[in-house]
C-alpha cells in the first residue's frame, strides 16, 4: 500500500499512550508498524506494555511479514504445534477465523464464545505474548475480553492468598472445546504450573489459573480443589478487572499472557471473522 506523507510523518510525531480502561489496556498512537522499530521505540513499547498489560494500535496495514517482524522485536515467535499450517512462509502465523472453505474452517478457534484462558498454559513453556491483527470483523460480538491477573491476585482476601500459596495446578487443553468441559480425558497436552506466578520483568505476582484450562490443584481432594478453582475463576472474571475490546479492521493488540487472561464473546455464525495471530515464546512460569 502506498505511503502517504502523513504516514511517514507519524513516525516522527509523538509516541502517545492513551489508557483504554481502569482495569488495563492502552492505545499507542503515533506509530506506523510498517516503519522500522529501533531500540528506543522498542523500549517505549515495552514500558507501555509492562504498565498496561495489553497494547492496541489502530489503523495498521500489516501483511504477514510485517506482523512477524513486529513480533520478533519482543522475542522469538512460537511455532504452531497443532500440526496445521496457516502460512507457507511463517510457521508462527495462525489464523483465527470462522470462514469455511469446502466446509472446513480456514482458521483455528472458529466459532462463538470462549471461556477465559491464557495462551499455551497447557505447555511447559507458554507464550509470553500474543498478537492478534483484525482483518474481518462481524458487525456485533466477537469482542475479546482481557482480565488483569495482577489486580485479581493482589486484591484476593488474605486467607485465600494463604491457601493457594506455593500450590500448582494442572492446565489441560482440549482443542475441540472453547468452553470448560467436565472431563478432560481428551486433552491433547497438559502441564502443572504455579497457581500464582511472578512476572519476570515486573516482579509482580499474578493469578495463573483460568476457567477454560485449569483442571485441578495438586495435592487437594477433588471437591476442595474444584471449590477453590470455582471461587478463583469467579473472582478473576469480575467486570472491575476486565477490559472489553470491540475490534475494528486494522487493529493489532498485543497482550501479556503472564499477567492477563482473555475470553471471547459470542457472535453470529452468519458473519465473517478473520484475525491473524502470532505468539511469542515465554519462559517456564515460576
Ligand atoms: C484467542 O484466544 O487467541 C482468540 C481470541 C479471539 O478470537 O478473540
Amino acid at each position: 500500500m502506498e505511503r502517504t506523507a502523513a504516514s511517514q510523518n507519524r513516525r516522527f510525531t509523538s509516541f502517545t499512550v492513551r489508557q483504554l480502561s481502569p482495569a488495563l489496556g492502552a492505545e499507542i498512537l503515533g506509530v506506523d508498524l510498517r516503519d522500522p522499530i529501533d531500540e528506543a521505540l522498542k523500549q517505549k513499547f515495552l514500558y507501555a506494555w509492562h504498565q498496561h498489560l495489553v497494547i492496541l494500535l489502530r489503523n495498521q496495514v500489516l501483511d504477514e511479514d510485517t506482523q512477524v517482524r513486529f513480533a520478533e522485536t519482543f522475542g522469538p515467535p512460537a511455532k504452531i504445534t497443532s500440526g496445521r499450517t496457516f502460512s507457507v512462509k511463517h510457521p508462527s502465523v495462525m489464523l483465527i477465523s470462522n470462514i469455511r472453505e469446502d466446509g472446513k474452517p480456514i482458521g483455528a478457534l472458529p466459532d462463538g464464545e470462549m471461556n477465559f484462558h491464557t495462551d499455551q498454559c497447557h505447555q511447559e513453556i507458554p507464550a509470553k505474548a500474543s498478537m492478534l491483527y483484525a482483518i474481518e470483523i462481524p458487525s456485533r460480538g466477537g469482542n475479546t475480553l482481557f482480565s488483569n491477573a495482577y489486580t485479581a491476585y493482589e486484591t484476593l482476601p488474605e486467607d485465600i492468598k494463604h491457601r493457594i500459596a506455593g500450590l500448582r495446578a494442572l492446565n489441560a487443553y482440549d482443542k475441540d472445546s472453547t468452553q470448560r468441559t467436565a472431563n478432560y480425558d481428551n486433552a491433547g497436552s497438559s502441564y502443572w504450573h504455579p497457581v500464582v506466578r511472578t512476572h519476570p520483568a515486573t516482579g509482580r505476582k499474578a493469578l495463573y489459573v483460568n476457567r477454560l484450562m485449569t483442571r485441578e490443584i495438586e495435592g487437594l481432594p477433588r471437591e476442595e480443589s474444584d471449590a477453590i478453582l470455582q471461587e478463583l475463576f469467579d473472582y478473576q472474571e469480575q467486570p472491575k478487572f476486565v477490559y472489553e475490546h470491540v475490534w475494528r479492521p486494522g487493529d493489532i493488540l498485543m497482550w501479556d499472557n503472564r499477567c492477563t487472561l482473555h475470553a471471547r464473546t459470542d457472535f453470529s455464525a452468519d458473519e465473517r471473522r478473520l484475525l491473524r495471530r502470532v505468539t511469542i515464546l515465554g519462559e517456564k512460569p515460576v
